[in-house]
C-alpha cells in the first residue's frame, strides 16, 4: 500500500519551496522505505531550487538524512526494518569500471530507487541527489542505506550523508592528510569546517582556516583550526606562507568553488604539495594559470567528489569516533527546524548565519 506523507518540494525555478502531500510507494525489489528522523539543509538543495542542477522540477528536496528502515523490497539483504541508517548518494554498483578496479568510492554507476514518488495528482517528483528526505518517509535504493550505531543523534548522523562527509573526506581520503602535516582550508562553511575537523582528527600539526567572515573563523577554531586568516583583510597566500616557514601548506583544501579561491589554494601550497577542490563551481567559471607553474610546483591537483567516501567503510567509523568523543559532529548542527521552515533556513544559510539547519521529524 502506497502511503501519503508530508514533504518539501521545489515546484519551479526560484519559486519558494512548500510542504505538500507526497505519495511513497511500497518498496520494490532492492528498494527500501525509510522513516526520516532528521535531514540537514545543504547548499545543494538551494542549487536545485534555483535550477542550478537541472530542470527536472518539481524536486523533492533534502539529502543529508538519517532515519529508520520501515520496510524493504525483495532481494534486500544488507538492511532490515528497524535498522538505523544514514542515507548516502553513493550506492556502489560493484560492476562499473571503477568498482572492478577496486576503487568503489569513484563508482560511476551509483543507483537510486527505480520507482518514483509522486504528488497526489500523480506528478512524478525528482528526489534531490536521488534521496528526497525533507519528508516524513522516503523511498530509496537499499544500497543507499548505511547502518550505523543507533546511539548517535539522528540530526548529527544525517550530516555525514553529504556535506560533513565531503569535507572530512576531502582532507583524509582525497588530500591524504596525516600526522604532522600543515593544512590550509579556504572557505569555512559546513564543508570547510568538516575538512578542518578531519585534518585535526588525522593529526595535522597546523590547520589554517581562511574565510572572509570573522564569525566563520571563530567557529573554525572550535573545530580544530590552529590559525585563522580573514582573506578580505589579508592576502591569504602570503599569510599561509608566513605561517608555514615561508613555504606554503602541505595540503590546501578549497571549499568555496570559485576560480579566485582555487588560485589562492594553488599558490598557498608548498612545492610538491596537494590542492583539493571540494567546492563546486558553476558552469560559466574558468580558470587560467601559467602552465609552467602547474609543472614547476609539482605535486597533485585533485578534486573530491563526496570526499571520495565509501559509505559502508566511512559512516560507521566516523559515527564511532564521534561517540567516543573524538569528532565533535554535534557542533555542525546550528538549529533544529520543522519541515515548513526550509525556505527560512535557505535565507539564513545565504546570510552565513548557520553552519547547518537540520529538519528534525
Ligand atoms: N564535493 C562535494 O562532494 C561537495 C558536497 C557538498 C557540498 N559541496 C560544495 O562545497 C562548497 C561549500 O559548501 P558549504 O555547505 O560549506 O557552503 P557554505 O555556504 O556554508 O560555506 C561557504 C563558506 O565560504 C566562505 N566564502 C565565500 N567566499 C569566499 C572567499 N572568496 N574566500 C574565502 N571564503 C569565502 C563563506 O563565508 C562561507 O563560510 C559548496 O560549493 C558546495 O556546493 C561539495
Ligand atoms: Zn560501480
Ligand atoms: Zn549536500
Amino acid at each position: 500500500m502506497a502511503q501519503e506523507v508530508r514533504g518539501v518540494i521545489a515546484p519551479g525555478k526560484n519559486e519558494p519551496v512548500r510542504v505538500e502531500t507526497i505519495v511513497v510507494p511500497d518498496p520494490g525489489p532492492h528498494e527500501a522505505v525509510v522513516r526520516v528522523q532528521a535531514c540537514g539543509v545543504c547548499h545543494t538543495d538551494l542549487h536545485y531550487k534555483q535550477g542550478g542542477i537541472n530542470d527536472e522540477f518539481p524536486f523533492l528536496l533534502g539529502h543529508e538524512a538519517a532515519g529508520v528502515v520501515e520496510s524493504v523490497g525483495d532481494g534486500v539483504t544488507d538492511v532490515a526494518p528497524g535498522d538505523f541508517v544514514i542515507l548516502n548518494w553513493r550506492a556502489v554498483c560493484g560492476k562499473c569500471r571503477a568498482c572492478l578496479r577496486g576503487r568503489p568510492w569513484y563508482c560511476f554507476d551509483t543507483h537510486n530507487a527505480r520507482q518514483r514518488m509522486t504528488l497526489t495528482d500523480g506528478t512524478e517528483l525528482s528526489p534531490a541527489l536521488g534521496i528526497g528526505a525533507f519528508a516524513e518517509k522516503t523511498l530509496v535504493a537499499a544500497g543507499q542505506c548505511t547502518k550505523v550505531d543507533p546511539a548517535v543523534s539522528p540530526a548529527v548522523a544525517g550530516l555525514l550523508g553529504c556535506g560533513v562527509m565531503a569535507g572530512i573526506g576531502a582532507a583524509i581520503n582525497t588530500g591524504g592528510v596525516g600526522r604532522g602535516d600543515s593544512v590550509a582550508v579556504i572557505g569555512c562553511g559546513g564543508v570547510g569546517d568538516a575538512a578542518i575537523a578531519g585534518s585535526y582528527l588525522a593529526g595535522a600539526a597546523k590547520v589554517i582556516a581562511v574565510d572572509i567572515d570573522d564569525r566563520k573563523l571563530a567557529t573554525a577554531r572550535t573545530m580544530g583550526a590552529t590559525h585563522t586568516v580573514n582573506s578580505a583583510e589579508t592576502d591569504p597566500v602570503e599569510a599561509i606562507r608566513e605561517l608555514t616557514g615561508g613555504f606554503g601548506a602541505d595540503v590546501v583544501i578549497e571549499a568555496v568553488g570559485r576560480p579566485e579561491t582555487y588560485k589562492q589554494a594553488f599558490y598557498a601550497r608548498d612545492l610538491a604539495g596537494t590542492v583539493v577542490l571540494v567546492g563546486v563551481p558553476t558552469p560559466e567559471m574558468k580558470l587560467e594559470l601559467p602552465l609552467l607553474d602547474v609543472f614547476g610546483r609539482g605535486g597533485a591537483l585533485k578534486s573530491s567528489w563526496y570526499g571520495d567516501c565509501l559509505p559502508s567503510r566511512d559512516f560507521p567509523m566516523l559515527v564511532d569516533l564521534h561517540l567516543q568523543g573524538r569528532l565533535p559532529l554535534e557542533k555542525f548542527v546550528s538549529e533544529a527546524i520543522q519541515l515548513d521552515e526550509v525556505e527560512k533556513a535557505f535565507e539564513r544559510m545565504h546570510h552565513g548565519d548557520v553552519l547547518r539547519s537540520v529538519v528534525v521529524l
